[in-house]
C-alpha cells in the first residue's frame, strides 16, 4: 500500500492525489483521501483504481490544508469502498501500510468496551484505539504514542485529528515511511518517489520511530517517546509523469526498451575502454567470499535463479537460493562473511527487505541489485549495484528483469576473476558476448509475426506448459509467470527433463508446450523431451536459433527464431520474445495489461 500526508497552507487533496498516482505501483485495489475541512474530518474513497477516486473528488472536492491519502493492496477485508482507507473514527483518521498482527485481540477488547466496528480491516482497530484514548481526554500526541505501544506487526501510519488543523502524526514499524520537508509545509510518504516533486529534503523514520508534523517543522521520537534527530538528505527532483510515447501500454513501451536498458546497465558496470568490470568500492574482498545466498520475489527471484547457474558454473561459487518469503524464516546455517545477494526492482518488497535484515543479522555482506537507488533496500545494503532500467510502470516486470540479469552476469565475471575461476581469455569472451547483446536484442523485434502466431494458439488454451533446461529453465519460469500475470491463463514451467515425472500426464491438444531451447549443449536432451510430448499429441511451440529451428522442422508447429548467441547470454536474450509472447496473448484476451487484477507492482506487506 502507499501512504501520503500533507500539512501546510495549500489545498492538500490535489497534492495528495498526485502523490498517490506515484504510489499506485504499491496497489490499486482502492484509494482514498481525508482532509480536515470546516466540519472536521472529511473523506472521499473509491474501490478500484485511482481514476475512480478522481471522479469522486471531481464531483465533490475536499477542502483543507491538512490531509492524508492511501492507495491500497488489500490484506484484511475485500477491496470495497467500506474497507478503503483512510479509516475515520470519532476524532481521528488513519492510513496504514502493513499488517497489525494483534488486531483481533485489540478489536475484542475495544468491542467489549462498547466500541462498534464498521469494517473488516485491521486498520480500523488503530483508529478505534486512538479515538478511545482521545475520548479519555488525552492530547493527540499522547493518544498516538500510547496506541502505538499496543500495536504488534509491521506498519507505517499517518493520522490527522479533528480540531487540530496543521497537525499530522506518522509512525513506522517494519514498513518504511519518509518525511518531506518543505517551506512552511511538511509531508509524509511511503517513499521518496511519492515525495520527490513536493520536497527535496527528505528524512527517513527509523524502525520504531514516530513523528509529529506541523507546517513549520517535524519532531521525531524514538519508540520510548524521546525526541531524537534524524538525518536530512537532499534528493534529486524526479521529472513529471512518465508517458507511453505512443505505445498502447507501458508494458509494450518497456518491452521495446530492452535493448537500450541492457546497453545502459552494462555501460555502467563495464569500462568501455579497458573492457573490465568496474564495481563500486566494496567493503569486503570478493575473493574471500565463501558462498552466496540469493533471495528475491517474483521475476527478480527468477533472475536470481539464472544468477545461481552463472555463479556456480562460471565463478565456481557455491550458491544457496530461495524466495524471500521462505528464506526469511528458513534460518539456514551461514558462515560469517558470506555474500547476501538481494535482487529487487523497487527495493521496497517487504519479504525481500525482511530477508535482507535476516542475512545481515547472520553476518553476511549485503549486496543488492536494485532499480530504485533511493529505496529502503539501497539504504540498508553494504553496496548497491544499480540497474539502469528507468521507471518501470507496467506491473509485470519486463526490462528490469533483463537489467537484473545484465548486472548478475557482470558480477559473475567479477567474482569469477577474483576467485581465479575465470581467466583473462574467458573473461574477454564473456564481456564481448555481453556487449554484443543490445544489438542482438534489437533483432528480436523482427520476429513479431511468429510470436503473434504462437499467441493465437496460447490464447485458446486453458493451461500451458513452459519447458527449459539448465540456464534457460528460469526463463521458462519467467515466461509462465508473465503469462499468468497478464493473460490469466494458467501456466506452469518445468525443467524439461522433469516433465516425464509428472506433467506429461496433462499433455493433449489443449495444453500447448512452449520450449525455450537454444541450440546449446543441452539442445538434444530438450529435443528428446519435446518428442515425448509430441508423441502424446502435444502442440509444440519453440524459441530457438536458426540451427535449432532446422532440427525442429518436423516437430514444432511454430518456431520463433532468436539470434544465435553464446550460451552464457541466452537467458537475457530469450527472455525478450518470451515476455512479448505473454503481452501478445494478453492483447488477444483483452485484459488490463499494465495493471492486472489483484497484483501490485511492489508488495510492501508480508
Ligand atoms: C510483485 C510484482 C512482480 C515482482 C515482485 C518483486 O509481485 O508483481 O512483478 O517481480 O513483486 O518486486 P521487486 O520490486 O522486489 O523486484
Amino acid at each position: 500500500c502507499g501512504i501520503c500526508g500533507v500539512v501546510g497552507t495549500r489545498p492538500a487533496a490535489p497534492l495528495i492525489f498526485e502523490a498517490l498516482r506515484r504510489l499506485e505501483y504499491r496497489g490499486y485495489d482502492s484509494a482514498g483521501i481525508a482532509t480536515l475541512g470546516p466540519q472536521g474530518i472529511d473523506r472521499r474513497r473509491a474501490a478500484g483504481k485511482l481514476d475512480n477516486l478522481e471522479r469522486v473528488l471531481h464531483a465533490a472536492p475536499l477542502d483543507g490544508t491538512t490531509g492524508i491519502g492511501h492507495t491500497r493492496w488489500a490484506t484484511h477485508g475485500s477491496p470495497n469502498e467500506t474497507n478503503a482507507h483512510p479509516h475515520a473514527v470519532g476524532g481521528v483518521a488513519v492510513v496504514h501500510n502493513g499488517i497489525i498482527e494483534n488486531y483481533e485481540t485489540l478489536r475484542e477488547e475495544l468491542s467489549a468496551a462498547g466500541r462498534v466496528f464498521t469494517t473488516e480491516t485491521d486498520t480500523e482497530t488503530v483508529a478505534q484505539l486512538v479515538d478511545s484514548l482521545l475520548e479519555q481526554g488525552l492530547a493527540p500526541e499522547e493518544a498516538a504514542f500510547r496506541a502505538l505501544r499496543r500495536l504488534e506487526g509491521a506498519y507505517a501510519l499517518a493520522m490527522i485529528f479533528t480540531g487540530h488543523e496543521g497537525l499530522m502524526i506518522g509512525a513506522r514499524h517494519g514498513a518504511p515511511l519518509a518525511v518531506g520537508i518543505g517551506e512552511g509545509e511538511m509531508f509524509l510518504g511511503s517513499d521518496s518517489l511519492a515525495l520527490a516533486p513536493l520536497a527535496r529534503k527528505i528524512a527517513y523514520l527509523e524502525d520504531g520511530d514516530w513523528c509529529v508534523l506541523r507546517p513549520g517543522g517535524v519532531v521525531f521520537h524514538d519508540a520510548r517517546g524521546e525526541a531524537v534527530e534524524r538525518p536530512i538528505q537532499t534528493v534529486a527532483l524526479i521529472g513529471g509523469a512518465v508517458g507511453k510515447d505512443g505505445y498502447r501500454h507501458y508494458m509494450e513501451k518497456e518491452l521495446h526498451e530492452h535493448p537500450v536498458v541492457i546497453g545502459q546497465t552494462l555501460q555502467r558496470i563495464i569500462d568501455p575502454v579497458t573492457r573490465q568490470i568496474t564495481l563500486p568500492d566494496l567493503p569486503f574482498a570478493l575473493e574471500e567470499i565463501p558462498r552466496a545466498v540469493i533471495t528475491a520475489c517474483g521475476s527478480a527471484f527468477y533472475a536470481g535463479l539464472v544468477g545461481r547457474y552463472w555463479l556456480e558454473a562460471e565463478a565456481r561459487l557455491p550458491v544457496d537460493i530461495d524466495v524471500a518469503s521462505e528464506m526469511r524464516y528458513r534460518n539456514p546455517p551461514l558462515s560469517e562473511g558470506g555474500l547476501g545477494l538481494l535482487i529487487s526492482q523497487s527495493g521496497e518488497t517487504a519479504d525481500t527487505l525482511a530477508a535482507l535484515r535476516g542475512l545481515r543479522a547472520a553476518k553476511q555482506h549485503i549486496l543488492s541489485v536494485l532499480n530504485v537507488e533511493t529505496s529502503t533496500m539501497a539504504r540498508e545494503s553494504d553496496v548497491t549495484l544499480g540497474m539502469v532500467a528507468g521507471p518501470e510502470i507496467s506491473v509485470a516486470s519486463t526490462k528490469a528483469f533483463t537489467a537484473q540479469l545484465s548486472v548478475l552476469a557482470a558480477l559473475t565475471i567479477a567474482i569469477g576473476q577474483a576467485r581465479g575461476a575465470i581467466g583473462p581469455a574467458r573473461q574477454q569472451h564473456l564481456i564481448a558476448c555481453l556487449l554484443d547483446l543490445p544489438s542482438r536484442a534489437a533483432e528480436v523485434f523482427g520476429q513479431d509475426e511468429a510470436i503473434r502466431a504462437m499467441a493465437q494458439v496460447i490464447a485458446e488454451a486453458r493451461d500451458v506448459l513452459y519447458l527449459g533446461r539448465g540456464i534457460c529453465f528460469p526463463v521458462a519460469l519467467e515466461g509462465a509467470l508473465k503469462l499468468k500475470e497478464i493473460s490469466y491463463i494458467h501456466a506452469e514451467a518445468y525443467a524439461a527433463g522433469e516433465m516425464k515425472h509428472g506433467p506429461i500426464s496433462l499433455i493433449d491438444r489443449t495444453v500447448p508446450i512452449v520450449a525455450i531451447a537454444p541450440s546449446t549443449i543441452l539442445f538434444d536432451k530438450t529435443l528428446s523431451n519435446l518428442q515425448e510430448a509430441k508423441a502424446r499429441g502435444g502442440r509444440i511451440l519453440v524459441f530457438t536459433d536458426a540451427k535449432g529451428a532446422a532440427r525442429l522442422r518436423d516437430l514444432a508447429e511454430i518456431v520463433v527464431v532468436v539470434p544465435d548467441v553464446d550460451a552464457f547470454v541466452t537467458p537475457i536474450l530469450y527472455t525478450i520474445p518470451v515476455q512479448i509472447l505473454a503481452y501478445e496473448v494478453a492483447l488477444l484476451k483483452g485484459t488490463d495489461v499494465d495493471q492486472p487484477r489483484n497484483l501490485a507492482k511492489s508488495v510492501t506487506v508480508e
